[in-house]
């Protein structure tokens, strides 16, 4: 289905973007032009938080968001994990099953500061929310703790308007400080982490959500 928007701007779905039935070749100029997408709608939420967190800063004196992290998934990831996950090398599945090729990160001093973000991000006009995955209140059982929105930006090009599918993470600096380093120990090393230290991080999970809790009380 084909839109006109306003003026020559036509709403195009991603995937009838380019020729989707085509093998995924990360050398391609299909591959680049697919990433360019991808870069185009994290530059756009990625000015929408900047916004709010100058917003926060300038106009209430607050101190929502510490700072934000973005990237694109590496190419071969994306080849990985659509391997992993037993799909078909072909655009159109690459497009609509993976869902963190683009992934922004936004990291707030708070707990509390997650609900607010998340309900902000939920405003945005235009944004359409897809999943929403609440690991603050329900860590996961490795001891990660976030709020996970699988979003779509739209991204207008000269004459070309779409939506474009977004991971955004939202965790506090203590979450963040916790995720990294047990990203480093599991993904990073050569080794595999024994039990025991999945047990170790599980309690230093424990120890990041009273860290969290107690900023709150502080901060009240
Ligand atoms: P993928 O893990 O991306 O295949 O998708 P999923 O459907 O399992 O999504 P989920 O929302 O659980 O995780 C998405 C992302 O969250 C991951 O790619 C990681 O960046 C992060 N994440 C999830 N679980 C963990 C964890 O146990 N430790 C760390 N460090 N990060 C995690
Ligand atoms: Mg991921």
């Amino acid at each position: 289905m084909k839109k006109k928007l306003k003026g020559s701007t036509e709403l195009i779905k991603m995937e009838n973007f380019l020729a989707v039935d085509d093998k995924v070749d990360i050398h391609s100029k299909n591959f680049e032009k697919i990433m360019f997408i991808y870069s185009v709608a994290i530059k756009e939420i990625k000015n929408k938080l900047e916004i709010m967190q100058d917003e926060f800063k300038v106009l209430y004196n607050y101190e929502l968001i510490d700072h934000i992290n973005y990237r694109i998934k590496k190419p071969e990831s994306i080849e990985a994990k659509m391997k992993k996950k037993n799909l078909r090398l072909q655009y159109r599945d690459m497009i609509n099953e993976i869902n963190d090729i683009a992934g922004i990160r936004v990291v707030c001093p708070l707990k509390k500061d997650i609900f607010s973000i998340k309900e902000f991000i939920k405003n945005i006009p235009g944004i359409h929310i897809l999943k929403e995955k609440d690991y603050v209140n329900n860590p996961k059982k490795s001891g990660y703790s976030s709020y996970h929105i699988i979003a779509e930006v739209p991204v207008s090009l000269s004459s070309k308007f779409m939506y474009v599918k977004v991971e955004i993470q939202i965790r506090t600096m203590a979450m963040d400080f916790w995720a990294s380093l047990e990203h480093k120990l599991k993904y990073k090393s050569k080794e595999k982490v024994t039990n025991a230290t999945s047990k170790e991080l599980v309690s230093c999970a424990k120890i990041v959500q009273k860290l969290d809790k107690k900023m709150m009380l502080l901060n009240n």
